[in-house]
């Protein structure tokens, strides 16, 4: 479909995939929003992407998105600001080596990788038209493959290792949040798809001390593909017309693959669900 002043949000965008896939959308000639923690970076790729094309519209909203009170406010910002929006990218994540509370009282991983995708889109929803095909991407991983969900230890108080297990149960979250936001949309023209980019050669993982930082470095830097090329299944299910009436997919390499078997219980699904509303009800709204 046409990017064409399509209004597209999209977290995350101050370094790796999500970059990419900025300088992708810009280049079709959308109309970007940025939300992110970091004013100066964001300038920069705004910017950058500026210079390639003077027309294009871009615009940065600061929040720090692991906080369910900063996502309440960016909403009410861009909602001032813009009276719809075409396509929500949530792609803000991160891996914590060291267990971490916000101070909203919310373990850090789940708190961004998860909550942070919940709360924006929830939010954001309000302000997309249903009857037109609008989209929203959850940024995944494969890493939810060993991921489990245990609700009386939801913040990993047990057992919190180097940080993987929150980071798998974080990323089998966005699966599971997928799967359950299509089917209340399914009525409506609004799309919600996740995908694995990859293993991806960014800066991910090093927010985290020098040993585990290094460590990752070492296996991106053997094993990860380019920046542009872990953008690319993002773009497809943002600008592709194959996947317009495609909803509740988690896809790989632009393909439609089946994710692990603990992300199809319809249990999981709506218990995460009825979780994360409290949450949001209490701390964001
Ligand atoms: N790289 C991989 O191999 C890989 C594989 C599978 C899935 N993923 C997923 O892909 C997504 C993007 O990761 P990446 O590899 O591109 O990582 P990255 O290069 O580290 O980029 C992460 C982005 O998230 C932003 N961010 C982090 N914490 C934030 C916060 N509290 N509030 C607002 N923004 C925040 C960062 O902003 P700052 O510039 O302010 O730090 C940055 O723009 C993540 O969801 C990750 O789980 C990555």
């Amino acid at each position: 479909m046409t990017l064409e002043n399509k209004n597209i949000i999209i977290t995350g965008a101050t370094a790796g995939i999500g970059k990419q896939a900025a300088f992708f959308l810009a280049k079709k000639r959308a109309n970007l929003i940025f939300i992110g923690r970091n004013k100066n970076k964001s300038m920069k790729i705004i910017d950058s992407i500026n210079s390639l094309n003077p027309s294009i519209k871009a615009e940065f909203f600061y929040a720090d998105l692991s906080l369910q009170s900063h996502i309440a406010r960016v909403f009410f910002d861009i909602k001032s600001k813009y009276k719809s929006i075409d396509i929500l990218i949530n792609n803000a994540g991160a891996i914590f080596s060291k267990r971490q509370m916000t101070k909203e009282g919310i373990e850090k991983t789940f708190a961004l990788n998860h909550m942070g995708y919940f709360s924006l889109a929830k939010l954001i929803i309000g302000i997309m038209d249903k009857k037109i095909n609008s989209r929203i991407i959850n940024v995944a991983s494969a890493a939810h493959l060993s991921g489990k969900i245990n609700f009386s230890d939801l913040f990993i108080e047990k057992k919190y290792g180097f940080g993987w297990k929150a980071y798998a149960q974080s990323k089998l979250c966005n699966i599971l949040f997928t799967y359950q936001l299509s089917k209340l949309l399914y009525s409506t023209k609004i799309t919600v798809n996740c995908l694995h980019p990859g293993l991806v050669n960014t800066d991910f993982g090093n927010n985290n001390s020098f040993i585990f930082s290094n460590s990752f470095k070492l296996v991106k830097n053997l094993y990860g593909i380019n920046e542009k090329k872990g953008a690319e299944t993002i773009n497809f299910l943002a600008s592709d017309i194959q996947v317009a009436n495609e909803t509740g997919g988690y896809f790989v390499k632009k393909k439609k693959t089946h994710s692990s078997k603990i992300s199809e219980s319809i249990d999981l699904q709506k218990k995460l669900w009825d979780t994360s509303e409290e949450i949001f009800q209490r701390l964001c709204k």
